[in-house]
């Protein structure tokens, strides 16, 4: 199978993200999940075999499943039959909405830029929390750190009320009622899969009609860290996700600034593995590979 790191259509170009490309499709939106991989915000050269399917096939997944909580972008995974084979399986078509210009994010454990943010002012986004807490200590109750959805750069962690400045205080009440309410889903259900879910960024936008919907992706492993439950209970800390290439170039001496410097095979296979396993996990299904 070869990797997709680059699509080009006979569809408007919409937006070209770090790892997806968004296509008009008629009132609609095709959106395409490439296999390209990114960390610290730049794009790496290699691509990484089946992620852009694990990541549609998975945002699919939950969408079905949590739309009780929350309406969603969600149309189908079948797309039009005269567009290329190489789209199937990693293509979703989806309604068009406004995004919110914050991102989601709910965090049950303590890990990642909350917990260096906590080490240095006891609290994360204006949330203070109980003394003593480590790397994957589970909070007593998950909570919003909301951050800016920069067009270049780096996100960046906000208070709920800097939240509420830049979408409005009842879209901000609204997306952190029903962010939490998803992550705890989310949490539960993968518990109960061997999957702990340390934290995940939602997406939100308003829809037609003018209601607010979940956009984007769902709990994938590169919106969300996903670590083994077995080892979890045992005090480590074993990433099913993207977190692997990020510790593999922690070790390096690369700056994380463009350009990337190339990904060892072994990288590349291990993460692949990572993300099929965390897709089989949680789905209880090989991914169909075309
Ligand atoms: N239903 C939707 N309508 C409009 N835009 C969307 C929708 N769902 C997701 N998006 C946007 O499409 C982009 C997805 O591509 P991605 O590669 O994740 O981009 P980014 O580099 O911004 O993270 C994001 O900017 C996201 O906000
Ligand atoms: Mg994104």
């Amino acid at each position: 199978m070869e990797v997709v790191t680059e699509t080009s259509l006979p569809l408007p170009l919409v937006k070209k993200g770090k790892v997806r490309d968004t296509y008009r499709l008629g009132d609609n939106l095709l959106m395409v999940s490439t296999d390209r991989l990114s960390a610290f915000d730049v794009v790496f050269n290699e691509g990484i075999p089946h992620k852009g399917s694990v990541l549609n096939m998975l945002s699919a997944f939950w969408f079905k499943k949590t739309e009780k909580i929350i309406d969603n972008h969600f149309i189908s995974t079948n797309i039009p039959q005269n567009l290329p084979a190489y789209l199937r399986g990693r293509s979703m078509i989806v309604k068009n909405a406004t995004p919110l210009r914050i991102e989601c994010v709910v965090r049950g454990y303590l890990t990642g830029s909350a917990l260096k943010e906590y080490q240095k002012t006891g609290s994360v986004c204006g949330i203070a929390l109980e003394s003593g807490l480590h790397d994957g200590s589970r909070l007593k109750e998950p909570i919003f750190t909301p951050s800016t959805k920069a067009e270049t750069g780096h996100d960046e962690n906000i208070s709920f009320e800097k939240a509420a400045g830049i979408v409005g205080g009842d879209a901000a009440e609204s997306v952190k009622k029903k962010a939490v309410e998803l992550y705890k889903f989310g949490r539960d259900y993968a518990l109960g899969k061997g999957l702990v879910l340390a934290d995940t960024k939602f997406e939100f936008g308003y829809g037609s009609d003018g209601k607010i919907i979940l956009i984007d992706e769902a709990m994938t492993p590169d919106s969300s860290r996903y670590w083994l439950k077995e080892e979890y209970d045992k005090g480590r800390l074993l990433s099913l996700d993207k977190q692997f290439a990020r510790d593999y170039l922690e070790k390096t001496n690369w700056n994380k600034q463009p350009p990337p410097p190339p990904l060892p095979h072994d990288v590349v296979q291990k993460t692949s593995e990572r993300y099929l396993r965390t897709y089989r996990m949680l789905t209880g299904k090989e991914l169909e590979v075309s």
